[in-house]
């Protein structure tokens, strides 16, 4: 595949966090962390599609907010079928940590895993995919 040049104009925190970017993940230069973060940016626009994937969504929340818990679960049984299994874990008094495994249409995966992450209390939330076949 022929190599293309081409030059790009970035605001200078933004060029500086860039080669944050390239030194903390030990890239060679500039156009290797660009290259890898354009990949990884339309390698998650593909997943947007009708590919079967297979994955978890990891989410942190604060299990005191108001009805979280009842959204949550209703969420949860509107996708039943996308869902394998769940696992539930309270991390302090306040704070619980969910892994819901779960398989289906990547368009799917990534609506639910957006509507659950979106609910309010939900401090931290990521939705991982992988190819099944
Ligand atoms: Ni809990």
């Amino acid at each position: 595949m022929s190599v293309v040049r081409f030059s790009i104009s970035l605001e200078e925190e933004l060029l500086r966090e860039l080669d944050q970017f390239a030194k903390d993940n030990s890239f060679a230069n500039r156009s290797q962390a660009l290259r890898n973060l354009i990949e990884k940016n339309i390698v998650e626009k593909k997943w947007h599609c009708n590919n079967v994937v297979a994955g978890a969504i990891v989410m942190i929340y604060d299990h005191h907010k108001k009805d979280i818990l009842t959204k949550l679960n209703k969420l949860q049984h509107d996708n039943h079928e996308v869902i394998l299994s769940s696992q539930h874990y309270h991390l302090s008094h306040d704070i619980c940590l969910e892994i819901i495994a779960v398989k289906g249409l990547a368009k799917k995966l990534t609506d639910l895993s957006e509507k659950l992450i979106s609910i309010k209390g939900v401090r931290h939330g990521k939705l991982l995919m992988s190819k099944t076949d």
